[in-house]
């Protein structure tokens, strides 16, 4: 039974940034997923990418595990932050409870 959803990529081109636009396809991807009736979303971020975090948790989605080293860039290695929203009324306050 598929119950589960994965973003990955979430990228706006620079000319259109912080009019909204990320805002906007994180809520159409929840609307697709509820008519999947899937029960929870998943995605990774940076634990240094402020600016899509802040998108995430203000979209609902809540940290619960953070990969040390887990993302390789050239000479630097950042800690990846798992997050995770779920659709479903049964378990949506879940995703809202402190680690
Ligand atoms: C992160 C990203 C997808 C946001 O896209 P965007 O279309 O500019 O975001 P929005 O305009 O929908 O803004 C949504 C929220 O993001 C946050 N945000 C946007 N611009 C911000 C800024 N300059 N500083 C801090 N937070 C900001 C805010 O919480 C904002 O909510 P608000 O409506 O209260 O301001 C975009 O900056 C991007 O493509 N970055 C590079 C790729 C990337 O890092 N992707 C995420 C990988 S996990």
């Amino acid at each position: 039974m598929r119950h589960k959803g994965v973003l990955w990529g979430v990228v706006v081109h620079p000319l259109y940034r912080n009019v909204g636009v990320a805002r906007e396809l994180l809520g159409a991807a929840f609307t697709h997923a509820r008519t999947m009736r899937l029960m929870q979303i998943h995605l990774r971020a940076s634990t240094e990418n402020h600016r899509a975090r802040r998108l995430y948790t203000s979209s609902g989605l809540a940290g619960y595990g953070v990969e040390r080293l887990s993302h390789p860039f050239p000479c630097l290695y950042f800690d990846e932050e798992t997050m995770v929203l779920y659709l479903d009324g049964e378990h949506a306050d879940a995703s809202l409870l402190p680690l």
